[in-house]
């Protein structure tokens, strides 16, 4: 029998490119954290924070982002949270996640650059040891901030930048174009990191345009926006851009009206290479397989088209090539025998 585009979607191999570890904090481990912490949380209990996430846009989400992240203190906090990510992700068959953090929004409460990276790290190193997950590691700016800041904190990072693959870019996307850190992202290159960047979530086509030609990105976030302007989704399409797209946290932040009118089957259909991530799970209902069931259930992509996410995501991901190859041979197998 034919399994289902969900069974298929739910036992594939598959990849995380965009996810924010800050954001995988679930109420459940804040609560934990802020008890184990001495921290008084604005919220009477776990219900109350659930009630909570409702968002109108995507700066009612970082106002609450930013509050939660407040419990994590302690290497062990880091460690604990990626820990549990990691645990959540491989049910989902990922075996290979790109994580994101944001040192600025740790450094700005008074915790170290180390104390983050080392917690994060060491969960990570653990993940790969128990569960066969590879990593890469992607240090973000925060846009809100200024360009001095984002200097700041790449010189503190310098000297860890053997363990870091990447930077990015992220928090509020309207009024803070990429133009903004061209230089930090030259700088960034000069360092040998590979680039990623928000861009086309809220703010406009042109925000992308300045992703690809003035920051040098490897890879653009989200990207949605993109689809408002044809010459652009040709030049992304010409010059094979991954685009990490995230179903959930678009639907929570209003970048879409509703899920049904998501434009997934329109990037695919001309040519991006987009795949499918969770972005910030706790706070947006689900992670990497709840994003492809969301798809699914709306009958938005076909078989063909679940293919080709999880190809591309394979594709995007900064990993060894024999290792990408091996999934992908394990993803042609699944395909045509499911
Ligand atoms: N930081 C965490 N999640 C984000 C998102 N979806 N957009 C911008 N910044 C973020
Ligand atoms: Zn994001």
């Amino acid at each position: 029998m034919k399994a289902s585009l969900t069974e298929l979607a739910v036992q594939a191999p598959k990849v995380e490119l965009h996810l924010h570890i800050e954001g995988s904090l679930e109420p459940e481990q804040m609560f934990e954290l802020a008890a184990r912490n001495g921290i008084k949380l604005p919220y009477a209990d776990i219900e109350a924070v659930k009630q909570a996430y409702q968002f109108g846009n995507l700066q009612e989400f970082l106002d609450l982002y930013y509050q939660g992240m407040s419990v994590l203190q302690t290497e062990q906090d880091f460690y604990d949270l990626t820990f549990a990510y990691l645990k959540r992700i491989q049910a989902d068959n990922v075996v290979h996640t790109e994580v994101m953090f944001d040192p600025q929004a740790h450094l700005e409460r008074g915790i170290a650059f180390d104390t983050v990276l080392n917690g994060i790290e060491r969960a990570l190193q653990q993940g790969e040891r128990e569960f066969g997950i590879s990593y890469r590691l992607i240090m973000s700016f925060l846009r809100h901030l200024s360009e001095e800041s984002a200097f700041e904190t790449l010189a503190l990072a310098e000297p860890y930048l053997d363990r870091i693959h990447a930077a990015g870019l992220d928090s509020g996307e309207k009024g803070h174009p990429p133009e903004k850190f061209e230089r930090v992202f030259a700088r960034c290159r000069e360092l040998g990191l590979k680039i990623t960047v928000h861009a086309g979530e809220e703010g406009p086509p042109e925000y992308v345009w300045q992703a690809i030609d003035r920051l040098k990105v490897d890879r653009v976030d989200h990207g949605n926006r993109a689809m408002e302007d044809p010459a652009l989704v040709r030049a992304l399409v010409d010059r094979g851009y991954t685009l990490t797209v995230c179903p959930l946290s678009n639907l929570k932040l209003r970048v879409v009206e509703d899920m049904s009118q998501h434009p997934i089957a329109s990037m695919l259909e001309a040519g991006l290479k987009a795949t499918i991530n969770s972005d910030d799970p706790a706070y947006f209902g689900g992670y990497v397989n709840d994003n492809f069931r969301a798809l699914i259930d709306h009958q938005l992509i076909d078989r063909d088209q679940l293919y080709s996410l999880l190809v591309n995501s394979f594709d995007g991901a900064w990993m060894a090539d024999s290792a990408r190859a091996g999934y992908w041979a394990k993803l042609d197998e699944l395909f045509a025998r499911g």
